[in-house]
């Protein structure tokens, strides 16, 4: 809806129509004269002479919801079993299982690339909205592991031809996903965009070190893609959301840039190459930080909108460790049996692992129209995100508007 702020041209310019005759054609150049004079005058006063103003448009706050319209995911064809693993490093299938849950991960070939895993994703979830892709508006692309250091995003929304979308990056590791989420709804809320493609992709065995068997064996790579569209308001799907972050725990997770070589850019100045190392952790750190403020989130975004832990459906959480998921569960008061996971098949795929796991959820048919997820991403940063989403439609399970 457009209100236009200012003069109505139909109330200013006379219409001539035949059968108005003399007093009409009167009445049409005595307005048209006024109507010149008013510009003018209106057009000095803004220092314009000479110049028509444009007619101010202005835009009213359109208070929209966001619908659910359709989910896809995608991984890399490769498995990489446990078994494969033990082959070449110390490690046992048992260890692997009974410390994390995860039995297989999904790694990309050599001339697989991020963005055509995104890509892949992002074209099954227009599929399953039966969507135009001339009609996505924005492309969201949650990553820490571009293929170009500058944001890979644009080259997705090339790929998958959304020829009318913006795209860009966003980076917040594990929690990208539920970051990309709420910042779409912003956007969709406010009326900037009506249908976003939020995109979660990652691939992190291009940043492990596989010489390290202490997180080269949690990580595999995927992308899982979530189309949004605009709903009513009182419709609005995502019911609330708390994200938060804490750069004092960097130091437990990260890839982090390294100086390689320094040029000399002046008599007494030198700049630095720098390269990428590869992933550190301290899985100990992480793990107590995922179990305090994965349950502490959403307990606080549950009890803020009145959500009994009997009510939500599904617990969906980022796919990092099934101890850490079977912890939350059990502070939240919620059965196991409400766990979306798919850890075993996928490892740890980051940004991806949400938008995946709810993906193959909804295409088995566990997850329903209209059901009520608990969704949590917690990483790298430290940065971690919760979000309470109707799925799918918007909140009535009804279609977007
Ligand atoms: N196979 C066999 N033994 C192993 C392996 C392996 N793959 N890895 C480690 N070990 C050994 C260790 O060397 C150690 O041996 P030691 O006792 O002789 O020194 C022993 O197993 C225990 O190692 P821990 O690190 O103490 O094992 P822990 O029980 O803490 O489990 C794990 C490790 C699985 C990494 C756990 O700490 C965890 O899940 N942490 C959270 C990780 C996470 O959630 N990350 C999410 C964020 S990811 C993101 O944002 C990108």
């Amino acid at each position: 809806m457009v209100i236009l702020d200012g003069a109505d041209a139909d109330g200013l310019n006379p219409r001539s129509s035949p059968g108005h005759g003399a007093s009409a054609a009167l009445r049409a150049t005595f307005l048209s004269v006024l109507t010149g004079v008013i510009l003018a005058l209106g057009a000095r006063r803004a220092g314009r002479v000479g110049r028509v103003p444009p007619r101010r448009v202005r835009r009213k706050a359109l208070p929209f919801g966001i619908a659910v319209a359709g989910t896809g995911s995608v991984a890399p064809e490769m498995v990489v079993s446990n078994d494969d693993l033990s082959e070449v490093m110390e490690t046992t299938d048992e260890w692997i299982t009974q410390r994390t849950g995860i039995r297989r991960r999904h790694v990309m070939e050599d001339e697989e690339t991020l963005a055509s895993l995104s890509a892949k994703a992002a074209t099954k979830a227009l599929e399953d909205a039966k969507f135009n892709v001339e009609d996505v508006d924005l492309v969201l692309h949650a990553t820490s592991t571009p293929d170009d250091l500058f944001g890979t995003g644009p080259q997705v929304a090339s790929m998958i031809g959304a020829t009318n979308a913006v795209a860009f990056d966003l980076t917040a590791a594990c929690s990208g996903f539920v970051f990309a989420l709420v910042t779409a709804a912003q956007y969709v809320r406010s009326g900037a965009f009506k249908n976003v493609l939020v995109i979660g992709a990652d691939g992190l065995s291009r940043w492990v070190d596989w010489s390290d068997r202490g997180t080269c064996v949690l990580f595999g790579d995927g992308a899982g893609a979530m189309l949004i569209t605009a709903a009513e308001s009182e419709n609005d799907a995502l019911l609330g959301f708390e994200l938060g972050s804490d750069g004092h725990g960097a130091c437990h997770l990260g890839v982090n840039a390294e100086n390689e070589s320094s040029f000399q850019v002046g008599a007494s100045k030198s700049a630095q190459s720098a390269k990428y190392g590869k992933l550190t952790m301290n899985g100990k750190e992480v793990f107590r930080f995922a179990t305090s403020r994965v349950p502490q989130t959403l307990s606080k975004l549950l009890e803020r909108h009145q959500i009994a832990p009997e009510e939500v459906d599904w617990l969906l959480l980022h796919q990092a460790n099934r101890r850490i998921m079977d912890s939350a569960a059990k502070r939240l008061g919620m059965p196991q049996e409400k766990i979306i996971c798919n850890l075993d098949e996928y490892g740890n795929t980051s940004a991806a692992s949400i938008p995946l796991a709810l993906d193959e959820a909804m295409r088995d048919g566990r997850v329903k129209k209209g059901d009520l997820l608990a969704c949590c991403g917690f990483g790298a940063g430290l940065t971690w995100g919760g979000a309470v989403p109707w799925c799918r439609g918007g909140a009535d399970g009804g279609d977007a508007v």
